[in-house]
């Protein structure tokens, strides 16, 4: 595997050690949870960090950080390898179901222009309601089995689906509830806590070393990191969601995966995203 054969290598393992002393910035930020407060921290560091890129740059992931990359994206979007799948999307989704019922009926506006408001929370449920798990919840309440969440079909939903959001603003919310409050809280925590062999968090990678070089990728910044989902990569060969690309970095630091769509994986998009508020949705994106 590429990133195993890279995590060997001499030089890697310095750095890795270096990451793993070093303490992540707001990781002992109080623990009565100030959402607002975080999130503008959390801007300021980036913000600061990278003081010539805009503000809405930062949605560019890995593109973000370095010109030649940059002008890598720029070639790439002129014949982007996700419209495929983006085609396939906007079929699937003016599809009906068996039933005669389709996905604009489980969606606000009839699903056209919503992804910037993914995840919400549910305060009947007392849970954080991803796009992805919306989708499969349309379709078991319509009598169709569910799709794989990391890949293909679910991919090219949500790759239509973030596009009809293209340049809206994330618009997540935390509503006046307890369990809401808690459920950002606990995505903060996932997000901050060491784990793995490499005994490394999100924010060691996203947070602290964002445009450093692993191997051939360049980290993406933490501040917009959900905004251009989902993504074609080629190292995938194909297109992944959200769901994808929690599981691979867990992965990649030789943790445990979590089931896609767990409680903590739902917090976890759910504190990410109310931390890119205000910057536009760009899915779906291209990598190398
Ligand atoms: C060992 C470093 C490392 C750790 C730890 C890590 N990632 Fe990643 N992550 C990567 C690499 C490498 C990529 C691919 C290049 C890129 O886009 O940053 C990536 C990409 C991503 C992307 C896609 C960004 C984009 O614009 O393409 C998301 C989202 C993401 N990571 C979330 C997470 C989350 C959430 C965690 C914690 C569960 C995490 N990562 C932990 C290395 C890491």
């Amino acid at each position: 595997m590429r990133v195993r054969a890279f995590f060997s290598s001499a030089l890697t393992a310095l750095w890795l050690a270096a990451l793993a002393t070093a303490t992540a910035p707001f990781a002992h930020a109080a623990d009565i949870p100030d959402p607002a407060a975080d999130a503008k921290a959390f801007r300021d560091y980036f913000v600061k960090k990278f003081p010539k890129l805009k503000l809405d740059e930062f949605v560019n992931g890995p593109y973000s950080m370095d010109e030649d990359m940059r002008r890598q994206w720029e070639e790439k979007e002129q014949f982007p390898p996700y419209e495929f799948a983006l085609e396939a999307g906007k079929e699937m989704f003016s599809t009906p179901f068996k039933n005669g019922k389709s996905y604009a009926d489980c969606f606000a506006n009839g699903g056209i222009g919503v992804r910037q408001d993914y995840p919400a929370f549910d305060v009947k449920e007392g849970k954080v309601i991803t796009l992805e798990l919306a989708l499969n919840r349309c379709r078991e309440a319509n009598g169709e089995a569910p799709y794989s969440y990391v890949k293909d079909e679910m991919a090219s939903l949500t790759a239509y689906m973030a596009f009809t959001s293209r340049g809206k603003p994330f618009d997540i919310k935390i509503p006046d509830d307890p369990r809401a409050r808690e459920a950002y809280q606990e995505g903060k925590r996932y997000f901050y806590t060491r784990r793995g062999q490499l005994n490394f968090s999100c924010a060691t990678c996203h947070v602290q070393s964002p445009g450093e070089r692993i191997r051939a990728e360049i980290l993406a910044p933490g501040l917009g990191i959900l905004n251009a989902m989902p993504i074609y990569r080629s190292e995938w060969s194909g297109m992944g969601t959200i769901s994808r690309r929690f599981t691979t970095c867990n992965s990649q630091i030789r943790g445990v995966p979590l089931e896609p769509q767990s409680d903590e994986y739902r917090n976890l998009e759910y504190y990410l995203s109310y931390m890119s508020n205000g910057l536009p949705i760009s899915g779906p994106g291209a990598r190398p």
